[in-house]
Protein backbone atom coordinates (compact mmCIF):
# COMPACT_ATOMS: atom_id res chain seq x y z
CA UNK A 1 0.00 0.00 0.00
CA UNK A 2 1.06 3.39 -1.38
CA UNK A 3 1.90 4.82 2.15
CA UNK A 4 1.89 8.72 2.51
CA UNK A 5 4.71 9.12 4.74
CA UNK A 6 7.61 10.58 2.96
CA UNK A 7 6.95 14.39 2.87
CA UNK A 8 9.95 15.81 5.26
CA UNK A 9 9.42 19.48 6.42
CA UNK A 10 12.91 21.76 6.45
CA UNK A 11 13.47 23.10 9.78
CA UNK A 12 12.39 26.12 8.59
CA UNK A 13 9.00 25.16 8.06
CA UNK A 14 9.28 23.21 11.17
CA UNK A 15 10.09 26.43 12.89
CA UNK A 16 7.31 28.62 11.23
CA UNK A 17 4.64 26.11 12.28
CA UNK A 18 5.85 26.25 15.61
CA UNK A 19 5.83 29.71 16.36
CA UNK A 20 2.34 30.30 14.25
CA UNK A 21 1.18 27.13 17.04
CA UNK A 22 2.84 29.47 19.83
CA UNK A 23 1.32 32.80 18.44
CA UNK A 24 -2.32 31.58 17.92
CA UNK A 25 -2.03 30.35 21.92
CA UNK A 26 -0.35 34.17 22.80
CA UNK A 27 -3.80 35.21 20.93
CA UNK A 28 -6.11 33.38 22.85
CA UNK A 29 -4.80 34.06 26.25
CA UNK A 30 -4.49 37.70 25.73
CA UNK A 31 -8.21 37.58 24.04
CA UNK A 32 -9.78 35.68 26.86
CA UNK A 33 -7.91 37.68 29.49
CA UNK A 34 -9.22 40.74 27.78
CA UNK A 35 -12.95 39.43 27.57
CA UNK A 36 -12.76 38.25 30.83
CA UNK A 37 -11.90 41.75 32.28
CA UNK A 38 -14.38 43.62 30.47
CA UNK A 39 -18.28 44.65 31.88
CA UNK A 40 -20.62 42.65 29.48
CA UNK A 41 -21.81 45.79 27.83
CA UNK A 42 -18.52 46.89 26.49
CA UNK A 43 -18.24 43.84 24.46
CA UNK A 44 -19.38 43.72 21.11
CA UNK A 45 -21.77 40.73 20.78
CA UNK A 46 -21.98 37.44 23.42
CA UNK A 47 -18.78 36.68 25.58
CA UNK A 48 -19.38 33.19 25.11
CA UNK A 49 -19.46 33.12 21.82
CA UNK A 50 -16.38 34.99 21.55
CA UNK A 51 -14.68 32.43 23.67
CA UNK A 52 -16.24 29.37 21.56
CA UNK A 53 -14.75 31.03 18.11
CA UNK A 54 -10.81 31.66 19.76
CA UNK A 55 -11.10 27.87 21.44
CA UNK A 56 -11.77 26.37 18.11
CA UNK A 57 -9.77 28.67 16.45
CA UNK A 58 -6.52 27.57 19.06
CA UNK A 59 -7.96 23.87 18.53
CA UNK A 60 -7.01 23.73 14.81
CA UNK A 61 -3.16 24.55 14.84
CA UNK A 62 -2.73 22.81 18.07
CA UNK A 63 -4.15 19.41 17.05
CA UNK A 64 -1.75 20.13 13.39
CA UNK A 65 1.23 20.16 15.21
CA UNK A 66 0.44 18.26 18.17
CA UNK A 67 -0.34 15.12 15.65
CA UNK A 68 1.43 15.46 12.54
CA UNK A 69 2.01 17.83 10.17
CA UNK A 70 1.53 16.07 6.61
CA UNK A 71 -1.05 12.64 8.17
CA UNK A 72 0.79 10.06 7.91
CA UNK A 73 -1.45 7.44 8.49
CA UNK A 74 0.47 4.35 7.74
CA UNK A 75 -0.51 2.18 10.91
CA UNK A 76 0.55 -1.90 11.57
CA UNK A 77 -2.46 -2.89 9.51
CA UNK A 78 -0.20 -1.25 6.27
CA UNK A 79 2.58 -3.92 6.97
CA UNK A 80 3.04 -6.16 3.89
CA UNK A 81 2.12 -9.85 4.05
CA UNK A 82 5.27 -11.75 5.84
CA UNK A 83 4.89 -15.36 5.13
CA UNK A 84 7.87 -17.03 4.52
CA UNK A 85 9.98 -14.08 5.43
CA UNK A 86 12.27 -14.69 8.58
CA UNK A 87 13.40 -11.99 10.95
CA UNK A 88 15.19 -11.09 13.73
CA UNK A 89 14.22 -8.85 16.61
CA UNK A 90 16.96 -8.18 19.57
CA UNK A 91 15.39 -7.59 22.79
CA UNK A 92 12.38 -9.02 21.85
CA UNK A 93 10.40 -10.08 24.45
CA UNK A 94 9.77 -6.25 25.63
CA UNK A 95 8.80 -2.76 24.82
CA UNK A 96 9.42 -1.94 21.30
CA UNK A 97 11.02 -5.14 20.20
CA UNK A 98 7.90 -7.37 21.55
CA UNK A 99 5.55 -5.09 19.27
CA UNK A 100 8.09 -5.19 16.30
CA UNK A 101 7.77 -9.56 16.64
CA UNK A 102 3.97 -9.66 17.65
CA UNK A 103 3.76 -7.80 14.54
CA UNK A 104 6.08 -9.30 12.26
CA UNK A 105 4.74 -13.13 13.46
CA UNK A 106 1.16 -11.61 13.37
CA UNK A 107 1.62 -10.58 9.07
CA UNK A 108 3.29 -14.31 8.57
CA UNK A 109 7.09 -13.89 9.42
CA UNK A 110 9.15 -16.27 11.57
CA UNK A 111 10.62 -14.22 14.00
CA UNK A 112 13.54 -15.71 15.92
CA UNK A 113 13.36 -13.98 19.41
CA UNK A 114 16.77 -12.61 20.04
CA UNK A 115 17.15 -11.65 24.09
CA UNK A 116 19.04 -11.94 27.03
CA UNK A 117 16.85 -13.94 29.28
CA UNK A 118 15.45 -17.27 28.38
CA UNK A 119 12.64 -16.55 31.41
CA UNK A 120 11.40 -13.59 30.14
CA UNK A 121 11.58 -14.39 26.39
CA UNK A 122 9.33 -17.30 27.58
CA UNK A 123 6.82 -15.10 29.20
CA UNK A 124 6.80 -12.57 25.92
CA UNK A 125 6.70 -15.29 23.04
CA UNK A 126 3.67 -17.30 25.18
CA UNK A 127 1.95 -14.03 25.23
CA UNK A 128 2.12 -13.84 21.21
CA UNK A 129 1.45 -17.14 20.37
CA UNK A 130 -1.65 -16.40 22.58
CA UNK A 131 -2.80 -14.18 19.55
CA UNK A 132 -2.60 -17.28 17.22
CA UNK A 133 -0.32 -15.42 15.01
CA UNK A 134 -0.10 -16.84 10.99
CA UNK A 135 3.76 -17.00 11.63
CA UNK A 136 5.99 -18.12 13.86
CA UNK A 137 7.78 -17.05 17.00
CA UNK A 138 11.53 -18.52 17.75
CA UNK A 139 13.35 -18.17 21.18
CA UNK A 140 17.10 -17.62 21.02
CA UNK A 141 19.59 -16.96 23.32
CA UNK A 142 21.58 -13.18 22.83
CA UNK A 143 23.53 -11.41 25.63
CA UNK A 144 24.78 -7.67 23.54
CA UNK A 145 26.88 -7.32 26.80
CA UNK A 146 29.23 -10.29 25.64
CA UNK A 147 30.73 -10.36 22.56
CA UNK A 148 30.74 -14.33 22.88
CA UNK A 149 27.47 -14.77 23.24
CA UNK A 150 27.45 -12.93 19.89
CA UNK A 151 29.35 -15.51 18.17
CA UNK A 152 26.93 -18.30 19.62
CA UNK A 153 24.34 -16.55 18.51
CA UNK A 154 25.54 -15.99 14.70
CA UNK A 155 26.69 -19.74 15.04
CA UNK A 156 23.12 -21.18 15.95
CA UNK A 157 21.33 -18.84 13.43
CA UNK A 158 23.76 -19.71 10.59
CA UNK A 159 22.96 -23.49 11.38
CA UNK A 160 19.23 -23.61 11.35
CA UNK A 161 18.35 -20.52 9.20
CA UNK A 162 19.47 -20.17 5.20
CA UNK A 163 17.66 -16.46 4.76
CA UNK A 164 17.34 -13.69 7.05
CA UNK A 165 15.26 -10.95 5.44
CA UNK A 166 15.02 -8.64 8.34
CA UNK A 167 17.06 -7.97 11.59
CA UNK A 168 16.32 -5.35 13.49
CA UNK A 169 18.75 -4.27 15.90
CA UNK A 170 16.36 -3.22 18.72
CA UNK A 171 17.44 -3.98 22.20
CA UNK A 172 18.92 -1.18 24.32
CA UNK A 173 19.83 0.11 27.61
CA UNK A 174 19.42 3.81 28.70
CA UNK A 175 21.30 5.73 31.15
CA UNK A 176 22.42 3.16 33.64
CA UNK A 177 25.26 3.96 36.35
CA UNK A 178 29.09 3.57 35.22
CA UNK A 179 29.09 -0.24 34.09
CA UNK A 180 31.46 -2.56 31.50
CA UNK A 181 30.73 -5.28 29.39
CA UNK A 182 32.33 -8.87 29.17
CA UNK A 183 35.17 -7.31 27.08
CA UNK A 184 35.28 -4.54 29.64
CA UNK A 185 33.61 -1.84 27.12
CA UNK A 186 31.19 1.34 28.70
CA UNK A 187 27.71 -0.42 28.66
CA UNK A 188 25.64 1.64 26.41
CA UNK A 189 28.30 1.52 23.93
CA UNK A 190 28.55 -1.52 24.35
CA UNK A 191 24.65 -2.84 24.30
CA UNK A 192 23.53 -0.33 21.86
CA UNK A 193 26.69 -0.29 19.46
CA UNK A 194 29.34 -3.12 19.49
CA UNK A 195 27.05 -6.29 20.02
CA UNK A 196 24.90 -5.10 17.32
CA UNK A 197 28.12 -4.33 15.05
CA UNK A 198 29.18 -7.57 15.77
CA UNK A 199 26.01 -9.38 15.15
CA UNK A 200 25.65 -7.28 11.73
CA UNK A 201 28.54 -8.18 10.85
CA UNK A 202 28.09 -12.52 11.45
CA UNK A 203 24.79 -12.27 9.97
CA UNK A 204 25.47 -10.55 6.69
CA UNK A 205 26.63 -13.76 4.75
CA UNK A 206 23.26 -14.73 5.24
CA UNK A 207 21.71 -11.52 4.73
CA UNK A 208 23.47 -11.21 1.33
CA UNK A 209 21.52 -14.23 0.35
CA UNK A 210 18.62 -12.88 1.10
CA UNK A 211 16.77 -10.99 -1.59
CA UNK A 212 15.78 -7.66 -0.41
CA UNK A 213 17.19 -8.25 2.68
CA UNK A 214 17.08 -5.32 5.68
CA UNK A 215 19.02 -3.99 8.58
CA UNK A 216 16.74 -1.70 10.68
CA UNK A 217 19.00 0.02 13.80
CA UNK A 218 16.94 1.75 16.61
CA UNK A 219 18.43 5.36 17.39
CA UNK A 220 17.03 7.86 19.11
CA UNK A 221 16.28 11.92 19.48
CA UNK A 222 18.99 10.96 22.09
CA UNK A 223 21.59 11.30 19.39
CA UNK A 224 20.81 14.34 19.10
CA UNK A 225 23.41 15.35 21.88
CA UNK A 226 25.24 12.59 21.52
CA UNK A 227 29.56 13.65 20.72
CA UNK A 228 31.96 10.78 19.26
CA UNK A 229 35.14 10.92 21.13
CA UNK A 230 37.22 8.91 19.26
CA UNK A 231 40.04 9.43 22.02
CA UNK A 232 37.69 8.07 24.99
CA UNK A 233 34.75 6.15 23.30
CA UNK A 234 34.94 3.88 26.16
CA UNK A 235 34.70 6.69 28.74
CA UNK A 236 37.80 5.82 30.63
CA UNK A 237 39.70 8.86 30.54
CA UNK A 238 36.51 11.14 31.30
CA UNK A 239 34.28 11.65 33.61
CA UNK A 240 31.33 8.99 33.11
CA UNK A 241 28.33 11.21 32.37
CA UNK A 242 25.25 8.74 31.68
CA UNK A 243 22.85 10.78 29.19
CA UNK A 244 26.09 11.78 27.05
CA UNK A 245 27.16 8.10 26.74
CA UNK A 246 23.54 7.10 25.72
CA UNK A 247 23.32 10.33 23.32
CA UNK A 248 26.97 8.67 22.27
CA UNK A 249 25.62 4.79 21.58
CA UNK A 250 22.33 6.52 19.54
CA UNK A 251 24.86 8.36 17.14
CA UNK A 252 26.80 5.40 16.49
CA UNK A 253 24.14 3.75 15.63
CA UNK A 254 23.18 6.40 12.76
CA UNK A 255 26.62 6.49 11.49
CA UNK A 256 26.80 2.70 11.65
CA UNK A 257 23.57 2.53 9.53
CA UNK A 258 24.32 5.17 6.98
CA UNK A 259 28.41 3.95 6.74
CA UNK A 260 26.63 0.03 5.90
CA UNK A 261 24.39 1.53 3.31
CA UNK A 262 27.21 3.47 1.96
CA UNK A 263 28.84 0.01 1.43
CA UNK A 264 26.49 -2.10 0.55
CA UNK A 265 25.82 0.29 -2.34
CA UNK A 266 29.10 0.27 -3.48
CA UNK A 267 29.51 -3.16 -3.34
CA UNK A 268 26.33 -3.57 -5.24
CA UNK A 269 24.58 -5.35 -2.73
CA UNK A 270 20.61 -6.31 -2.49
CA UNK A 271 20.58 -5.64 1.26
CA UNK A 272 19.36 -2.40 2.72
CA UNK A 273 20.21 -0.13 5.86
CA UNK A 274 18.38 1.46 7.65
CA UNK A 275 17.64 3.29 10.55
CA UNK A 276 14.18 4.36 12.97
CA UNK A 277 13.05 6.17 16.46
CA UNK A 278 10.20 5.52 18.32
CA UNK A 279 9.86 9.11 19.68
CA UNK A 280 8.81 8.87 22.95
CA UNK A 281 7.24 5.73 23.92
CA UNK A 282 6.20 3.81 27.32
CA UNK A 283 8.22 1.27 27.60
CA UNK A 284 10.30 0.27 30.25
CA UNK A 285 13.18 1.99 29.03
CA UNK A 286 13.20 4.88 31.23
CA UNK A 287 13.35 2.97 34.28
CA UNK A 288 9.66 2.96 36.07
CA UNK A 289 10.36 4.87 38.73
CA UNK A 290 7.13 6.71 40.22
CA UNK A 291 8.30 10.14 38.30
CA UNK A 292 9.06 8.36 35.02
CA UNK A 293 5.94 6.76 34.96
CA UNK A 294 3.78 9.34 35.76
CA UNK A 295 5.40 11.39 32.86
CA UNK A 296 5.32 8.34 30.21
CA UNK A 297 1.27 8.39 31.16
CA UNK A 298 1.36 12.32 30.09
CA UNK A 299 3.43 12.38 27.48
CA UNK A 300 4.69 9.23 26.14
CA UNK A 301 2.78 7.17 23.38
CA UNK A 302 2.27 3.59 23.83
CA UNK A 303 4.62 1.28 22.75
CA UNK A 304 2.72 -0.49 19.82
CA UNK A 305 2.79 3.18 18.24
CA UNK A 306 6.20 3.54 19.12
CA UNK A 307 7.37 0.19 17.31
CA UNK A 308 5.81 1.74 14.17
CA UNK A 309 9.27 3.71 12.18
CA UNK A 310 10.71 0.07 13.18
CA UNK A 311 8.42 -1.47 11.52
CA UNK A 312 7.84 0.74 8.54
CA UNK A 313 11.66 0.60 7.92
CA UNK A 314 11.42 -2.94 7.73
CA UNK A 315 8.71 -3.67 5.84
CA UNK A 316 7.11 -0.80 3.67
CA UNK A 317 7.85 -1.13 -0.02
CA UNK A 318 8.50 2.83 -0.06
CA UNK A 319 11.36 2.55 2.20
CA UNK A 320 14.80 3.55 1.49
CA UNK A 321 18.20 2.30 2.40
CA UNK A 322 20.13 4.79 4.56
CA UNK A 323 16.84 6.89 5.62
CA UNK A 324 15.62 7.33 8.89
CA UNK A 325 11.98 7.29 10.12
CA UNK A 326 10.60 8.40 12.82
CA UNK A 327 7.07 9.51 14.16
CA UNK A 328 5.04 12.30 12.20
CA UNK A 329 3.72 14.76 15.63
CA UNK A 330 5.25 17.57 17.37
CA UNK A 331 9.03 17.59 17.33
CA UNK A 332 8.80 13.89 16.57
CA UNK A 333 7.80 12.63 19.73
CA UNK A 334 4.66 10.51 18.56
CA UNK A 335 2.64 10.26 15.84
CA UNK A 336 2.18 7.83 12.78
CA UNK A 337 6.17 7.10 10.80
CA UNK A 338 7.42 9.15 8.12
CA UNK A 339 10.94 9.64 6.62
CA UNK A 340 12.91 12.42 9.73
CA UNK A 341 15.87 13.56 9.42
CA UNK A 342 18.97 13.47 11.69
CA UNK A 343 21.71 15.56 13.10
CA UNK A 344 24.25 17.15 11.20
CA UNK A 345 27.20 14.94 13.17
CA UNK A 346 25.70 11.97 12.20
CA UNK A 347 25.64 12.09 8.49
CA UNK A 348 29.85 12.71 8.74
CA UNK A 349 31.29 10.58 6.39
CA UNK A 350 34.69 10.58 8.33
CA UNK A 351 33.53 10.23 11.42
CA UNK A 352 31.51 7.28 10.35
CA UNK A 353 34.62 5.46 8.86
CA UNK A 354 36.74 6.15 11.80
CA UNK A 355 33.81 4.57 14.00
CA UNK A 356 33.82 1.15 11.54
CA UNK A 357 37.21 1.27 11.90
CA UNK A 358 37.09 1.16 15.92
CA UNK A 359 34.50 -1.02 15.96
CA UNK A 360 35.94 -3.68 13.85
CA UNK A 361 39.52 -3.22 16.13
CA UNK A 362 37.36 -3.38 19.73
CA UNK A 363 35.31 -6.22 18.65
CA UNK A 364 38.03 -8.40 16.46
CA UNK A 365 35.15 -8.53 14.16
CA UNK A 366 36.63 -8.12 10.38
CA UNK A 367 33.29 -6.75 8.51
CA UNK A 368 33.41 -7.90 5.08
CA UNK A 369 30.63 -6.70 2.44
N1 LIG B 1 11.04 3.97 24.68
C1 LIG B 1 11.46 5.10 24.15
O1 LIG B 1 10.86 6.17 24.31
C2 LIG B 1 12.70 5.10 23.29
C3 LIG B 1 13.12 6.33 22.77
C4 LIG B 1 14.22 6.35 21.92
C5 LIG B 1 14.88 5.18 21.60
N2 LIG B 1 14.47 4.00 22.14
C6 LIG B 1 15.23 2.78 21.77
O2 LIG B 1 14.33 1.73 21.52
C7 LIG B 1 14.98 0.47 21.76
C8 LIG B 1 14.05 -0.43 22.56
O3 LIG B 1 13.83 0.13 23.83
P1 LIG B 1 12.45 0.02 24.63
O4 LIG B 1 11.95 1.38 24.81
O5 LIG B 1 11.59 -1.00 24.01
O6 LIG B 1 12.99 -0.46 26.05
P2 LIG B 1 12.78 -1.80 26.89
O7 LIG B 1 11.35 -2.10 27.03
O8 LIG B 1 13.61 -1.61 28.11
O9 LIG B 1 13.43 -2.91 25.96
C9 LIG B 1 14.81 -3.04 25.82
C10 LIG B 1 15.10 -4.45 25.39
O10 LIG B 1 16.52 -4.57 25.20
C11 LIG B 1 16.94 -5.74 25.88
N3 LIG B 1 18.33 -5.71 26.28
C12 LIG B 1 18.93 -4.86 27.14
N4 LIG B 1 20.22 -5.23 27.31
C13 LIG B 1 20.42 -6.32 26.53
C14 LIG B 1 21.54 -7.16 26.30
N5 LIG B 1 22.70 -6.99 26.93
N6 LIG B 1 21.41 -8.19 25.43
C15 LIG B 1 20.22 -8.42 24.82
N7 LIG B 1 19.13 -7.67 25.02
C16 LIG B 1 19.23 -6.63 25.87
C17 LIG B 1 16.04 -5.81 27.10
O11 LIG B 1 16.10 -7.10 27.68
P3 LIG B 1 15.81 -7.32 29.28
O12 LIG B 1 14.33 -7.29 29.42
O13 LIG B 1 16.40 -8.64 29.55
O14 LIG B 1 16.47 -6.18 29.99
C18 LIG B 1 14.70 -5.49 26.46
O15 LIG B 1 14.18 -6.62 25.83
C19 LIG B 1 16.29 0.81 22.44
O16 LIG B 1 17.34 0.71 21.50
C20 LIG B 1 16.13 2.26 22.87
O17 LIG B 1 17.35 2.95 22.92
C21 LIG B 1 13.39 3.93 22.98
Amino acid sequence: MKSKTTTDLSPLHKTALLTAGLAQLGLFAAAWADLSGRRPEAVNGSKTAWRAGLFVNTLGPLAYLLTGRRGSTWTEADVPDQTGRVAVVTGANSGLGLETARVLAQRGATVVMACRSAQKAEKAAAAIRALKPRGQVVLMTLDLNDLESVQAFVAAFRAKYDRLDVLVNNAGIMVPPLGRTAQGFETQFGVNHLGHFALTAGLMPVLQRTPGARVVTVSSIAHRFGRMDFGDLNWRARRYVPMPAYGQSKLSNLLFTYELQRRLSAAGKDVLALAAHPGWASTGLQGGSGGSTLANRLFAQPQAMGALPSLYAATSPDAVGGAYYGPSGLLELGGNPERVSSSEQSHSGQDARRLWAASEELTGVDFEI
